[in-house]
């Protein structure tokens, strides 16, 4: 599968001058031979190539959202610009898109934005347990200010990179091999995978559980081998990745989100035409709704399903073990409201 991947690219790369090096032009495919004589006036318009790289299945939110946009690019500049999508790290991992963006070898990408945290720490804020209250709060914030000033952070922009919009997908829940977790204490003892970053790392501490951070490509293995006990993510994650094969017990917690913002190379997103990036930005603004609209019914669905496969034990925890789990959880506040900034908490709160 790599080397069918590997091999695809490389021919995707022969005929596109894209990209590496992430210098400030957008990418053309060569003209064919022969062709290089034309008269300028009767030259086609040469084809921009956008790689848009993402870790998920193309079955999941992010997989669909990005192949709309990929569609709607097409259809808006009538082939002009042509979005190459490459889902399920089959070009890069969640170790290494953000580089590869950052050196231009991609042009866009939509991580996890926990992932952000090697560039600017302020992104854990996703991470914070228990700190949206609900779907309509986690929208509130994507609107706001505070979510503004994360997407054109001065890290990301001596960085050459451009956040645009942010994408959703939903609230996290715990899966794992061992038992029911109900109480903080069943917590004890259990190592877990985590996305990235050392927030994740504390609120697994602060209920005596250890963590790994391993890829999101390599979480399935890891969970089957047993070098992780459990998992938290969404349910349209977990379901797209098969996650009932290779676990026993799910708690449906809510206690935090994962959610997505679409990242570009600076130099490359404005070095198109004007006219042309206008068009682009058109389709991301469509299929920034489409996501939206998406999301939330396909975790439920998802939900369903993880359910209905009859794999998993399923907790739904009552109001008053979430409250014990959000009490277990404080310890992480102390010690991170520094890091994340009070500006950026104490403004997602009061945007309840
Ligand atoms: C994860 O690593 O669990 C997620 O960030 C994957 C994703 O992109 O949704």
């Amino acid at each position: 599968m790599k080397k069918l991947a590997s091999a695809f690219l490389a021919s995707a790369m022969a005929v596109s001058l894209v990209g590496c090096g992430g210098g400030g032009q957008a990418p053309v495919a060569e003209q064919p031979k022969g062709q290089e004589q034309k008269p300028a006036a009767e030259a086609p318009k040469e084809q921009i190539v956008i790689k848009f790289s993402h870790v998920t299945a193309p079955e999941s939110v992010k997989g669909k959202a990005a192949q709309k946009f990929a569609d709607l690019v097409a259809e808006k500049t009538g082939g002009q610009v042509k979005v190459e999508v490459y889902p399920s790290s089959q070009l890069y991992g969640d170790k290494d898109e953000l580089d590869a963006l950052v050196a231009g070898n991609v042009h866009m990408i939509a991580p996890s934005v926990t992932k952000m945290v090697k560039l600017d720490p302020r992104w854990q804020y996703v991470d914070m347990p228990f700190l949206f209250q609900d779907r309509a709060h986690a929208i509130k914030f994507f609107e706001s200010d505070v979510a503004k000033s994360l997407l054109q952070g001065d890290a990301l922009v001596s960085n050459d990179i451009l956040g645009l919009v942010f994408w959703e997908n939903g609230f996290k829940n715990f899966t794992n091999n061992k038992k029911p977790l109900v109480t903080p204490a069943d917590f004890n003892g259990l190592k877990f995978r985590s996305q990235a970053g050392k927030v994740l790392e504390a609120q697994f501490k602060a209920v005596g559980a250890g963590s790994a951070t391993i890829p999101f490509g390599e979480t399935y293995a890891a969970l089957q081998q047993g070098t992780v006990d459990g998992q938290e993510n969404t349910f349209d994650n977990m379901h797209t990745q098969k996650y009932q094969e290779v676990q026993k017990y799910m708690t449906v917690s809510n206690h935090g989100r994962l959610d997505y913002a679409v990242f570009v190379n600076k130099p490359f997103w404005e070095g198109m035409p004007e006219d042309v990036r206008a068009k682009v930005e058109e389709a991301l603004k469509e299929s920034t709704t489409y996501e939206l609209e998406l999301a939330e019914g396909q975790n439920q669905k998802a939900y369903e399903e993880l359910k209905a496969s009859g794999k998993l034990e399923v907790t739904e925890l009552t109001d008053e073990q979430r409250a014990e789990l959000e009490k277990a959880f404080a310890k992480v506040y102390e010690e991170f409201t520094q890091t994340i900034t009070p500006e950026l908490i104490d403004g997602i709160k009061a945007l309840k």
